[in-house]
């Protein structure tokens, strides 16, 4: 079967009901990005950066995969698909998609503010109980926080993400402004010659634009465009 690698970001959930990062009324307009996606900002004041992701949190468990997430779901019965998203929301499996790699976490989960990787202490919050209270702490004793990962800390997902770029026969891009590193430098990863398809209904400044075919329309009209193409 051939590989379609998705690379997704914010774009792809703005049907769902959620703001993009850097938009016109984009998230960080109304918070100070420093004080809650940064490890220093962390430090300073863990319960605001709680509360923050309290909210987002709360909202995501209403929210609903959008018809561009279903679709690249479908495309599971003809082609061996995978996505890497920059999303920390949970409409990608929400729609079903069997392999997803989160490059910056998830919204989901908490886990240990000392070693965020220990996965003994990864912990996905239920509906019903998805707010981190002020000064709670993780398994190890340590301060419980997003497990998300804030400007300025390692993305450990880099790497099988870009083995994964290299394998794939079809490159998708949805829904980023691809200006944050490493995971815009994925696109760098495909092999010569493999197809790269951009949906975005704005036009994103990337180093393969001679390369890309761009879709310029929204994450599901885009994606209906780009099924027509296969
Ligand atoms: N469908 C598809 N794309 C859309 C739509 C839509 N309906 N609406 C907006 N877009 C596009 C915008 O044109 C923009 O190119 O989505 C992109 C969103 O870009 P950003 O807001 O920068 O989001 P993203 O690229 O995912 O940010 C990357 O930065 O803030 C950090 O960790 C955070 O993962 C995030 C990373």
């Amino acid at each position: 079967m051939k590989r379609i690698v998705f690379l997704t970001g914010a774009g792809m959930s703005v049907e769902s009901g959620f703001k993009t990062f850097r938009g016109n009324d984009g998230l960080w307009e109304d918070y100070p990005v420093e004080q809650i996606a940064t490890h220093e900002g962390w430090l300073a004041n863990p319960t605001l950066v709680n509360n923050f992701y309290n909210r987002l949190r709360k909202k995501l468990y209403a929210a609903e995969p959008n018809e561009g997430h279903l679709l690249i779901k479908e495309l599971e019965k003809d082609y061996d698909v995978t996505v890497i998203t920059q999303n920390v929301d949970n409409l990608h499996e929400k729609a079903g998609t069997e392999k997803i790699i989160h490059l910056h976490g998830e919204l989901t989960k908490v886990c240990s503010s000392k070693d965020p990787d220990d996965h003994r202490y990864i912990v996905e919050l239920p509906a019903d109980h998805c707010e981190v209270e002020p000064g709670q702490l993780a398994g190890d004793g340590s301060l419980l926080r997003p497990f998300i990962v804030f400007f300025g800390e390692a993305v450990p997902m880099i790497e099988p993400a870009a083995e994964l770029v290299a394998q794939a026969d079809m490159l998708v891009i949805i829904g980023t402004s691809l200006v944050v590193y490493p995971a815009a430098g994925l696109v760098q990863y495909t092999r010569p010659g493999t197809p790269i398809y951009l949906i975005d209904p704005d036009d994103t400044p990337t180093r393969a634009s001679g390369r890309l075919t761009h879709i310029k329309k929204g994450a599901s009209e885009g994606m209906k465009e780009f099924i027509k193409l296969l």
